[in-house]
């Protein structure tokens, strides 16, 4: 199975903004104290740690051994894992909860992690997921294409899955799970600096500078093209849009 590419210093240093936007999760998910809880994805471990400071025993998985690895040194006392969440071998079950944050629209085969996802849980176990949704980030998105045709590149591989409330409720279902809530919503989000749009480009969106020669000038260039839709009040936007559900398996 392939695995991309994280860099966990420039994620936490430039976008540690995931897991704080991600916090109204822990909310939702409202883990009692000693409740098992997997944070599927789990990045540098920024929710895992909230979880565990909530009571929670807790166990991180996520796909990057780099990621992991900075989780580690950040959180030495947290149980961190490195593992595929297309892999239910990779998890464990008999979760009471599940959380995941920013981390499913990066696994095309949606269907594997779903059922992944389910298998975590024991009956009567609740998910609370979010991911990027329908539309999420499609000014970029849009942008770069545009620009990569402009300069005669060929098309970006596309690495995202953006599903809409539909889809995603099918594809939840599908695994066996009964969902209970979903919304899909706008979330501009802010991004420091001004070089802002370049660095979520190179973290996030590294597929789309395929091929670019010198990414300094293209990253430059595309900035130039969104600065009227993506700038405004002295900063970048990234035009997020997120969908929010939750799920329990019957
Ligand atoms: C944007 S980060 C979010 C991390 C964390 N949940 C947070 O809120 O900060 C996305 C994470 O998804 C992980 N990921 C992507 N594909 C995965 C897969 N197939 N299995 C497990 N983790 C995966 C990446 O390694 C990365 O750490």
């Amino acid at each position: 199975m392939t695995v991309q590419r994280w860099d966990a210093d420039l994620y936490d240093s430039r976008h540690d903004f995931v897991a704080s936007l991600g916090g109204g999760l822990l909310d939702l998910l409202a883990a009692a104290p000693g409740e098992r809880v997997l944070d599927a994805g789990c990045g540098t471990g920024d929710l895992t740690a909230a979880l565990a400071e909530a009571g929670a025993e807790v166990v991180g998985v996520d796909a990057s051994a780099e990621m992991v690895a900075r989780g580690r040194a950040r959180f030495p006392h947290l149980d961190l894992r490195v593992g595929d969440l297309r892999d239910p071998g990779s998890v464990g079950t008999g979760f009471d909860a599940v959380l995941s944050n920013a981390v499913l629209h990066w696994i095309p085969d949606a269907d594997a992690a779903a059922a992944t996802l389910a298998g975590a849980l024991r009956p009567g176990g609740r998910l609370v997921a979010e991911l990027g949704g329908r539309g999420n980030v499609a000014v970029i998105d849009r942008g770069a294409r545009g620009l990569r045709a402009a300069l005669g590149l060929p098309d970006a591989p596309d690495p995202w899955y953006f599903p809409g409330i539909a889809d995603y409720a099918a594809v939840l279902e599908r695994a066996g799970l009964e969902v209970t809530s979903a919304r899909l919503f706008d979330r501009p989000t802010r991004l420091t600096g001004d070089d802002g749009l370049a660095a979520w480009v190179r973290m996030f969106g590294g597929h789309l500078l395929t091929g670019v020669t010198d990414p300094d000038t293209f990253l430059a260039d595309l900035a130039v093209r969104l600065r009227p839709e993506l700038h405004r009040d002295g900063s970048w936007w990234a035009d997020y849009r997120r969908l929010r559900i939750t799920a329990v398996r019957p």
